[in-house]
């Protein structure tokens, strides 16, 4: 039964903008490779790149933790695994939400061990569950509530992410 909106459409694309214009302004000269997790973040990143004006490129992970169930297994498995050359480049990562983190710090010691230029991370929502975040979370567009959360990408049991809102399903 889907409750509250937490998030509604205009709120989330006017961050989005805002978004686009600090990692626009961060960057300096080089290589920019913006790596979406998929498949959560398919939306955020496609709206995201959009408000991004400097030349980049794009691909894919597909990590997977919580498979039909509400809560996260901890079990974090890499699906996919980008092809494109890492090496020497600025990467950064496109999440929906980090939950427990879990995820982030898999894929953090998995690509750092790829010799990037830097690594950091764009996450659309953090519950900001994590004691002792990494440094590279440097992008975050809202502080999300403990709740679960569908939409703008976001599912439960593959449900309800062309949602163009983010409601809380509790
Ligand atoms: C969800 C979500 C994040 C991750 C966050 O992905 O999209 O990637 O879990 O959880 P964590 O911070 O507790 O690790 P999921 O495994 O459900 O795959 P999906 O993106 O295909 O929905």
């Amino acid at each position: 039964m889907l409750q509250n909106v937490v998030f509604d459409a205009e709120t989330i694309a006017r961050r989005v903008r805002e978004l686009g214009k600090e990692i626009t302004d961060a960057y300096p000269e080089g290589e920019l490779l913006v790596l979406g997790l998929l498949k959560g973040s398919f939306i955020f990143l496609g709206d995201l790149v959009r408000q991004i004006e400097r030349p980049l490129q794009i691909d894919f992970l597909v990590a997977s933790s919580y498979g039909t169930e509400k809560i996260s297994s901890g079990n974090v498995r890499l699906l996919y695994d980008p092809v494109t050359r890492l090496e020497g480049k600025h990467i950064l990562i496109v999440e929906d939400i980090i939950d427990t983190g879990k995820t982030l710090r898999v894929l953090l010691d998995l690509l750092s061990e790829r010799a990037p230029s830097s690594i950091a991370v764009c996450a659309l929502l953090d519950k900001e569950l994590m004691a002792d975040p990494p440094t590279e979370i440097r992008f975050v567009g809202f502080k999300a509530p403990k709740a679960f959360l569908v939409g703008y990408g976001l599912d439960h049991s593959e449900e309800y992410r062309h949602l163009p809102y983010i409601v809380d399903l509790d």
